[in-house]
């Protein structure tokens, strides 16, 4: 089984082949960060722009490097929600599209089950259940992975997501967008000599809003005089023990032994470390993306899409023209 899939919900224009949901034939990726970089962050408006631009030459650059036909193609996966509304929209308004020409049908997909689809890329043997740490731009969530496409989410961040508050402090410490990998590579050379708060609440909830206005405030008290280095390093170690606390008490509750980490942040290399490091003390097997998985891609759409259009969760465009791009669709609707 074949499909083309597309992923347009931020900044990366990106379109891939997947053959039976695991097998990457092609996976290309238009990113816009240096568009965005100048203005400190995405721009929603020249986002949708800059994907309208690119899409059909990624769609055609995808089908080729995975030396396939259009005819080869048995369905459309497409990202059609969370994201920016217009940058969504002109991939899921290119998949109806296409669908309607080939007249095949569309599967409608997830982005954040697309990231943690991007384990079964990365591990041929992964099949769910298990707990996946959902850590991205928009989303810190502990999801309960049921089965392919049944997902319950245990815990979520009340304020800021992960990736924002990296992205937040990386600003404030004079680095570019975006902030995260930049934020880690400075903590590299840095020590743990900042007290940062951590905030705990009686149920898995997570809340990041006040560490980040902890290190801004610092920041704007030592002027000159910051180490800067130093508080890269206190807010990342600091947040990703928050992250796992949460993590663990899940897996104690729901007497789980398989973590998945997905979204941007599972790049980020202190976590990585720090779950393994919790995997290998309290018996569970932790999982994590490929590296080129962990941010906006369109193989992992692609793993996510075969998973729904095999349970049955696609339609013929031609039957029902109506699928709409959803800014703030929540995982489990
Ligand atoms: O999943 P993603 O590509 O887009 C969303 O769906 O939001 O995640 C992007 C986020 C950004 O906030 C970026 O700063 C963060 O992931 N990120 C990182 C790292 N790489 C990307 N944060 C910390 N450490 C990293 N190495
Ligand atoms: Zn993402």
């Amino acid at each position: 089984m074949i499909g083309l899939n597309i992923e347009s919900s931020c900044d990366e224009t990106a379109v891939s082949i997947i053959e039976d949901g695991r097998k990457v034939l092609s996976n290309v990726i238009s990113t816009q960060i240096e568009i965005h970089k100048e203005f400190g962050g995405v721009v929603p408006e020249i986002a949708s722009r800059k994907h309208l631009t690119n899409i059909s030459y990624v769609v055609e650059e995808a089908v080729k490097e995975a030396n396939v036909s259009f005819q080869d193609i048995d369905y459309i996966g497409v990202t059609y929600g969370p994201g920016l509304i217009g940058a969504l929209l002109v991939g899921v308004s290119y998949a109806k599209s296409l669908a309607y020409a080939l007249d095949i049908p569309i599967v409608p997909t997830h982005h954040i089950e697309g990231h943690i689809a991007a384990n079964y890329l990365t591990y041929e043997e992964l099949k769910p259940p298990f707990l996946a740490l959902v850590v991205s731009g928009g989303h810190s969530h502990l999801i309960q992975v049921k089965d392919y496409t049944t997902f319950e989410v245990i815990g979520k961040t009340r304020d800021d997501a992960v990736g924002e508050a990296f992205d937040k402090v990386a600003r404030v410490l004079g680095l570019p967008y975006p902030g995260g990998p930049e934020v880690s590579k400075l903590a590299m050379s840095g020590e743990r000599t900042y007290q940062l708060p951590k905030t705990k609440f009686e149920n898995l909830d997570f809340s990041f809003s006040g560490i980040k206005t902890a290190v801004i405030n610092i920041a704007h008290k030592e002027g000159d005089k910051l180490r800067k280095a130093d508080l890269a390093t206190s807010f990342e170690q600091t947040v990703c023990e928050e992250l796992l606390h949460n993590t663990l008490l899940a897996v104690e509750e729901l007497k789980i032994d398989k973590v998945v980490l997905a979204g941007g942040v599972s790049a980020n290399r202190v976590l990585r470390n720090m779950l393994n490091e919790l995997a290998d003390k309290h018996h569970f097997k932790a999982y994590m993306p490929d590296l080129k998985y962990c941010t906006d891609n369109a193989a992992m759409i692609g793993s996510a899409a075969y998973y729904n259009y095999i349970a049955g969760n696609y339609f013929n465009i031609r039957d029902k023209m109506d699928l709409n791009a959803i800014a703030n669709i929540k995982i489990g609707d």
